[in-house]
């Protein structure tokens, strides 16, 4: 059911997914500082509600988000941004769940919306989708993560060229240079999306859980550091019923029943 609390997202339950759309479709998704408050308040629900096990954030055919609001940026100085740390929301946001979720790409995801999209654990994007961090021909570069997550998903060469040029990437690009897991036909983006969000969410959620942390840890440590941390949570995983479970399942040749314990 739609939740009538928000104004610039839809926000709907399909079983055990979570589908947040962004809907501000005259300014393209621009996201403003409204959006981010509802965007916090959407994620905020998902990670406190246990029936939910994955979350797609999408947007419109023509945009996933165009940025952040040009218009509301316009007149601020350092002063306004600095004074109140505008945009640590997104830094907030993207800690904000432990729970997986996709970001479901079509049209453009240029600025913001191209870092908005890269905060997602993984990108899934129309073969309509453009992906760009054209800030430089605004006067600014970018302000949500973007030089550096685009750099580590797409390397140096082609994130220096799109920062410097604000050049957009295509869908067929974007997947060859690993920014997109996976590149879909237009019209059946939301139900790919829906889909594996589904089987994520079917799956016993500490080990999913352990998954996302373990493969984001990859950014953040040494090699050496990172394979101990994951051998760690490997044998920590082997005390949950969820394993004993998962094993004898296979063993037995039936389907799994996840507790989540
Ligand atoms: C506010 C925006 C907007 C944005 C589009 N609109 N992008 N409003 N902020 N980022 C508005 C337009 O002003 C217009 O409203 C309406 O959406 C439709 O846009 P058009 O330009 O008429 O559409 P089109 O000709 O199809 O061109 C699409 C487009 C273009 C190529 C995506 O809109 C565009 O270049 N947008 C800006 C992209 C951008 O520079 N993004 C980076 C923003 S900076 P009106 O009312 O005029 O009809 C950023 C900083 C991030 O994101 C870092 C923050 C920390």
């Amino acid at each position: 059911a739609e939740d009538m609390a928000y104004e610039t997202l839809l926000v709907e339950q399909h079983e055990a997914v979570t589908l947040v759309t962004l809907n501000r479709p005259k300014a393209l998704n621009a996201l403003n500082s409204q959006v981010l408050a509802e965007l916090q308040m959407a994620f905020a629900a998902y990670e406190a509600d246990d029936s939910q096990g994955c979350l797609v954030l999408t947007g419109s055919e023509k945009a996933f988000a165009a940025g952040a609001d040009i218009k509301e940026m316009q007149p601020q100085n350092f002063a306004d941004m600095y004074g109140v740390d505008k945009f640590s929301g997104y830094d907030a946001l993207s800690r904000s769940t432990r729970k997986p979720w996709i970001a479901a790409v079509a049209g453009y995801a240029l600025g913001g919306g191209c870092e908005l999209a890269m905060m997602a654990d993984y990108i899934i994007a129309a073969e309509t989708a453009k992906f760009g961090q054209p800030e430089v021909t605004l006067g600014i570069a970018p302000g949500m993560g973007g030089s550096q997550r685009l750099t580590r998903a797409v390397g140096k060469a082609k994130a220096m060229q799109m920062c410097l040029t604000g050049r957009m990437m295509g869908a067929e690009e974007a997947e060859r240079a690993s920014l997109v897991a996976q590149v879909v036909l237009a019209g059946k983006l939301l139900e790919e999306a829906l889909n594996q969000a589904r089987t994520i969410a079917g799956l016993g959620p500490l080990a999913v859980k352990a998954n996302k942390e373990l493969v984001n840890a990859a950014f953040e440590t040494s090699l050496s550091e990172g394979v101990h941390f994951e051998r760690r949570i490997f044998f920590g995983l082997a005390s949950t019923q969820d394993k004993q479970e998962g094993m004898t399942a296979f063993i037995e040749k039936r389907k799994a029943g996840w507790t989540g314990k």
